[in-house]
């Protein structure tokens, strides 16, 4: 029960018989809020013999059970039985709830949990850890040291949407492997399930690729010009050093792809084409219109006019040998090949992109961009998975089965999904994380914009224009980070610190569930709990509002 309603039944109390009023106040701050969720009495108290005791006889759940285990300070164990221990935290494997779903209840002699899939599970289990003293997170304080009761409780919960992301821009700034784990680490609190990894843009390319060994020899490095505005760098000169950068090993990918997947997060890959894509053309210049070397930028002027040549079938060769390496890397459904911001002034001065126009019959350089990205599509679908593009690939013809990534406002999204096609949204006007999250003079130096707290959490990732059947293919929402701003791993917290807890409620419960107010107070808590975690944040809270 919501604060507001506990007021109102204190106010009406003269009116009512008295059991009305005695129902406990709601003080839990879980974010997302539970869907149901009603307080019991009293606790169940954490013991020295405490157990959490897994009987679900579900593979993957060994993650889950050390999870909890460490949490409480108990200890794992496994039991064939199907019934729950009283004394102990169980397990209960329910084959009738949704992958995503659970319920929680506890009691003051047990505690016990539900769901079908270990997904299920760990959520029910980041419930639980916010129903815990914030110290728990604290790796100085173990919780061997700490009182730990869990309230009781009676809750079912699930997601509202199942594409619950964020994007974090790794090409404008690099960001080392174990802060990739750590942005995990984030997603997982909030129950997002899907990181978004954009690994290759003008600034930098950052995924080692076997075929093409320049890539990370030279794409991913720049000359360091990080004390000069991104927008005016000075110019590169002969022989200067590119020092700058870095790449993440196919080893170090598995690797944060299964720490991803033990706390329930897919990964998609995002390799940038036909623009964003001149860091390529200083390995391989042949790819490009012009055909020139170009440096990897150290910052960037807008527009950036250097892109693939459409009319160069090496360019598809390319491609595809990349993304052959790419899909057999990660194992996500979808693989995102960008597709935004193409400028299509090389296009227009270019033969061999003028000859194509002609051969294939296109109208312009729109309906090019449109013949390129179809031509990636099918090697992406015989691979078994599915490509998402930015809203731009709309232009000039969707591609026949294309996800559409709708960043510039929503009508990129509603156009698709009236189109039959699915969609995220993702609209910088709300979800966009590089955005001022306060007054410019008192904030880091970002790209523009004002997205401050409330306005992430009073955005509704289905538009009301849709209709039922078109509303289906909105599979959820995600926030991008990108990082021409963003330098420093503490930076980034800050940046999608706590803007992602807006965005992870908004994605996990319906629009009439939603008070910011309500909202704002539980976030108040998690800022706690973020900094146990040792994660910066933007302290909204000293404030009296956002
Ligand atoms: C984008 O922000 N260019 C997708
Ligand atoms: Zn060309």
């Amino acid at each position: 029960m919501q604060r507001t309603m506990v007021l109102i039944l204190l106010l009406a109390a003269c009116a009512l018989p008295p059991q009305e009023v005695e129902e406990p106040e709601m003080t839990f701050n879980i974010i997302p809020r539970p869907v149901h969720m009603l307080p019991g009495q009293g606790t169940y108290a954490i013991r020295p013999d405490s157990r959490v005791i897994d009987h679900t006889g579900l593979a993957g759940m060994e993650f889950n059970l050390e999870f909890l285990a460490r949490l409480l300070g108990a200890n794992p164990s496994t039991s064939p039985s199907k019934n729950p221990a009283s004394g102990h935290i169980n397990f209960i494997l329910a084959p009738e709830l949704t992958a995503e779903a659970y319920s929680l209840d506890v009691f003051n002699e047990m505690v016990i949990v539900k769901a079908a899939q270990p997904a299920g599970f760990f959520y029910a289990i980041q419930t639980i850890r916010q129903l815990l003293p914030v110290q728990v997170e604290d790796s100085e304080h173990p919780a061997e040291d700490l009182v730990l009761e869990i309230p009781a409780v009676h809750i079912t919960d699930a997601p509202r949407f199942g594409w619950r992301g964020m994007h974090l821009d790794v090409s404008r700034h690099f960001f080392p492997a174990d802060f990739i784990k750590q942005y995990i680490d984030m997603l997982a609190l909030h129950k997002l399930n899907v990181f978004h990894w954009h690994l290759t843009d003008d600034n930098g390319w950052r995924l080692e690729i076997d075929a093409y060994p320049k890539l990370t020899e030279i794409s991913a490095w720049r000359v360091d010009r990080e004390h000069e505005p991104w927008r005016e760098w000075s110019p590169v000169q002969p022989g200067e050093q590119a020092t700058y950068g870095g790449f993440y090993t196919k080893d170090e990918v598995r690797e944060i792809i299964a720490y991803a997947a033990e706390r329930q997060i897919t990964i998609i890959p995002e390799i940038e084409m036909p623009g964003h894509s001149s860091e390529v053309f200083a390995s391989y210049p042949e790819l490009s219109c012009q055909g020139e070397h170009i440096d990897v930028r150290p910052g960037s002027i807008w527009p950036n006019f250097e892109i693939f040549c459409a009319g160069n079938d090496s360019v598809f060769v390319f491609l595809e040998n990349v993304l052959a390496e790419v899909m057999e890397l990660f194992p996500a459904e979808y693989i995102h090949i960008g597709g935004d911001e193409a400028h299509k002034q090389r296009w227009e001065k270019c033969p061999k992109c003028q000859a194509r126009i002609k051969a294939e019959g296109l109208a312009d350089e729109h309906e090019l961009q449109s013949w390129f990205i179809r031509q990636i599509e099918p090697v992406i679908l015989a691979a078994d998975k599915k490509m998402i593009g930015w809203d731009e690939i709309l232009e000039g013809g969707l591609a026949p089965e294309a996800t559409v990534m709708s960043w510039r406002g929503e009508d990129g999204g509603i156009a698709a999904a009236r189109m039959g096609h699915d969609v995220i949204m993702c609209p910088y006007q709300h979800l966009y994380f590089d955005y001022y999250q306060g007054d410019e003079k008192d904030e880091p130096e970002a790209i523009g914009g004002f997205t401050p707290l409330r306005k992430v959490y009073e955005y509704d990732p289905l538009p009301d224009e849709l209709n039922t059947e078109e509303a289906a293919h909105v599979l959820g929402a995600q926030a991008n980070l990108w990082t021409e701003f963003v330098k420093t791993t503490d930076h980034a917290e800050y940046m999608v610190l706590p803007r992602m807890a807006a965005l992870a409620e908004i994605v996990w419960i319906d629009p009439e569930q939603k008070d910011y107010d309500d909202f704002f107070k539980r976030a108040a808590t998690l800022g706690q709990r973020y900094a146990a975690l040792n994660w910066n944040y933007k302290d909204y809270f000293i404030l009296l509002d956002s």
